[in-house]
C-alpha cells in the first residue's frame, strides 16, 4: 500500500462527510476501511487478469507467488472490517457495514462478470456497462455515500452523492479502459495493452466489432480467438485498427455522457456550494485524467 495510488476513494469518504459536518476525521476509519479493501481487490484482481505490473512495480503474486496473493488480499478485506469497527458513532455502524457489505458482494459479482466476457462470445454494450458499474463504480458510489451519511446527511443526499459517485465511477473505468489501450505506459503504472492481451469485452473491443467493416470485423474476430496466440504483435495490431476505426473518440463520447449525469446529481445536493466546489473540481481532474 505504500506504493500509493492515487486515494480517490478514500477522499471522496472525508469529502462526503465533509459536505455536512467540520469534523471529517470522524470519518477516517472508513476511509481507511474502504482504501484497504480497494487494494484487497487490486492485488486479486492483478491474480485474475495475470498482471506483472500495477503502480509501476511488479504485481504482489508475482513477487511473493499466488498463494500469498490470495492471503495478504484475505487479511486486507477482513482489515477493512476492522477498520469500520473503530467507527466512532456506534449508532450508524449497522448502516454502514450494510452499504459496506453489500457495494463488497457487488464488486465480487462485476469481476466475475468481467471474466465470464473473456470467453463468452456474444457481449452487448448494456452487458458491459452493467459489468463496469458493478466492479468499479458502486465503491466509488459506496465511498462518497458513506462519508454523507457519518457527516449527518439526509438519506436523500447520500442516494444523490450515491448516484454522483455511480456516474462519475462509469466514467472512471471508461477512461481505465481508454488509457490501458492508448495510454502513456510510464503514467499509468500498469503493462500496456493488457486488457486486449487478456481478450477483455472492453467498450473499445464491443464498438470495434460494431464499426468496422466485414472484412475488418474477420480479422478482428480472428485475432480475439482462443487459438491465435496473444503476442505482443497480436496486441499491436490489434491496438492499431481499433485507433484506425477511431474507437477512442466513441469512448470519450460515452463517457462524456456519465460525466455529465454526474454533475446533475451533484447540482441537486443540498449543502453549501463552498463545499460542493471541491467535488466539483476533483470530478474535472478526474475526467481528464492520464493515471
Ligand atoms: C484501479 O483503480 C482499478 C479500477 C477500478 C479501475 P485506481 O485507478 O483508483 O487505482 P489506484 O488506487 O489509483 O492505483
Ligand atoms: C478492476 O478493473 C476493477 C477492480 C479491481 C474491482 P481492471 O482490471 O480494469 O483494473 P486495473 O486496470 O487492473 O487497475
Ligand atoms: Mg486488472
Ligand atoms: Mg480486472
Ligand atoms: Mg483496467
Amino acid at each position: 500500500m505504500s506504493l500509493g495510488g492515487k486515494r480517490l476513494r478514500p477522499v471522496l469518504t472525508l469529502i462526503g462527510h465533509y459536505l455536512f459536518a467540520d469534523s471529517f476525521e470522524k470519518s477516517l476509519p472508513a476511509a481507511m476501511a474502504i482504501e484497504v479493501f480497494h487494494n484487497f481487490t487490486l492485488v486479486h484482481d492483478d491474480i485474475m487478469d495475470a498482471a506483472p505490473l500495477r503502480r509501476g512495480k511488479p504485481t504482489v503474486h508475482s513477487i511473493y507467488g499466488l498463494n500469498a496473493g490470495i492471503l495478504s488480499g484475505d487479511v486486507m478485506l477482513i482489515r477493512a472490517y476492522q477498520y469500520l469497527l473503530e467507527l466512532g458513532d456506534k449508532q450508524l455502524v449497522p448502516e454502514i457495514l450494510g452499504i459496506f457489505s453489500r457495494t463488497a458482494v457487488e464488486v465480487c459479482e462485476g469481476q466475475q462478470m468481467d471474466m465470464d466476457f473473456e470467453t463468452q462470445q456474444s457481449v452487448q454494450i448494456a452487458d458491459y456497462l452493467k459489468m463496469i458499474e458493478l466492479k468499479t463504480s458502486v465503491l466509488i458510489a459506496a465511498a462518497l455515500q458513506m462519508g454523507a451519511r457519518l457527516g449527518g446527511s439526509s438519506q436523500e443526499d447520500a442516494s444523490l452523492l450515491n448516484d454522483f459517485g455511480r456516474n462519475m465511477g462509469i466514467a472512471f473505468q471508461l477512461q481505465d479502459d481508454i488509457l490501458d489501450a492508448f495510454g502513456d505506459p510510464q503514467k499509468v503504472g500498469k503493462k500496456p495493452g493488457g486488457d486486449v492481451a487478456q481478450r477483455k469485452k472492453t467498450f473499445l473491443y464491443l464498438k470495434a466489432i460494431e464499426m468496422a467493416e466485414p472484412t475488418q470485423k474477420e480479422r478482428l474476430k480472428t485475432w480475439f480467438a482462443p487459438h491465435t496466440e496473444m503476442d505482443d504483435e497480436n496486441v499491436r495490431r490489434i491496438l492499431s485498427l481499433w485507433e484506425d476505426l477511431g474507437v477512442r473518440e466513441e469512448a470519450e463520447a460515452v463517457k462524456q455522457i456519465y460525466q455529465r449525469s454526474a454533475l446533475r446529481a451533484l447540482d441537486e445536493v443540498n449543502a453549501p456550494e463552498s463545499r460542493k466546489e471541491v467535488l466539483y473540481r476533483l470530478a474535472e481532474v478526474l475526467f481528464g485524467r492520464e493515471s
